[in-house]
């Protein structure tokens, strides 16, 4: 595992949109594992920047997010579909049939699921995965169990995520209780995987997960045991794990 630590999110953004860049010109027909959430928005913008200046080609890249609010069409504007145009996808160069997020609006979710799985599971391994954190240790909705779940699945979304994304919301009571995600079967299938974090409020999830014990209530701990992980965060982000004595490079 390699950490890098970062002055600050405008400098953490830089350096993983480049982690990402570099698979992207390394394998231009790449399958990328995408991620929603606050933090990764500077990562993408450097991303759009590339392309517009001619130095990065989408045309032939393939991507799969994490996971999507039950309930949510693609057209609402806190869908994580909606979050992907809008961020990324309206501002480049990508086929968007080639854009695969979990459908939120369906009647069986757990069909969707299946269907999301088998689609994963025909595509094959994302060359990389891009992760954020929730300040639980959550990566995707896996949220803190008793056990890891491998393939995608249905999730009820603990209390204190309801109120870390209420943010986005009008309200707390108008963020979906439940979500669709990728289990860590397919986000430890990625042959690499590029953790983001800044801000104080992840550095004790980030030293959980980073220098604590693999387990399920710490569902990133389970990155430890991936062979090929980018950690890349600002110094808020890392504080704890850099106290724990943890290695990091500039
Ligand atoms: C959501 C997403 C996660 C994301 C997390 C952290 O819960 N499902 O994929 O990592 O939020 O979000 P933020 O980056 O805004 O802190």
């Amino acid at each position: 595992m390699r950490i890098y630590c970062t002055e600050n999110y405008e400098a953490m953004s830089r350096k993983a949109a480049a982690v990402m860049a570099a698979q992207i010109i390394a394998k231009p027909d790449c399958i990328l594992g995408l991620a929603t959430g606050s933090t990764p928005v500077g990562l993408y913008q450097n991303l759009i920047a590339a392309n517009k200046a001619g130095d990065l080609d989408f045309s032939r890249v393939t991507t799969v997010n994490l996971d999507e609010y039950a309930g949510l069409d693609g057209t609402h504007d806190q869908s994580y579909r909606y979050f992907m145009n809008t961020n990324l996808f309206d501002h480049v160069n990508i086929d968007k049939s080639r854009t695969n997020v979990p459908g939120g609006k369906t009647a069986d979710p757990e069909a969707e699921c299946a269907r999301y799985e088998a689609l994963l599971q025909k595509l094959g391994p994302a060359d990389i995965q891009l992760l954020g954190m929730g300040r639980n240790g959550h990566i995707g909705f896996n949220e803190p169990a008793d056990t890891f779940t491998v393939p995608t699945h249905v999730v009820e979304l603990t209390q204190s995520t309801i109120e870390a994304n209420a943010r986005f919301f009008a309200s707390a009571d108008e963020v979906p209780r439940k979500a669709l995600t990728m289990g860590v079967g397919a986000i430890m299938r990625a042959r690499k995987v590029l953790v983001v974090v800044s801000g104080a409020d992840k550095a004790q999830a980030v030293k959980d997960a980073f220098a604590g014990p693999i387990d399920p209530h710490v569902p990133a701990s389970i990155l430890q045991v991936h062979p090929d992980v980018v950690l890349v965060g600002d110094k808020a982000a890392l504080a704890g794990l850099i106290e724990a004595g943890v290695p990091v490079c500039g």
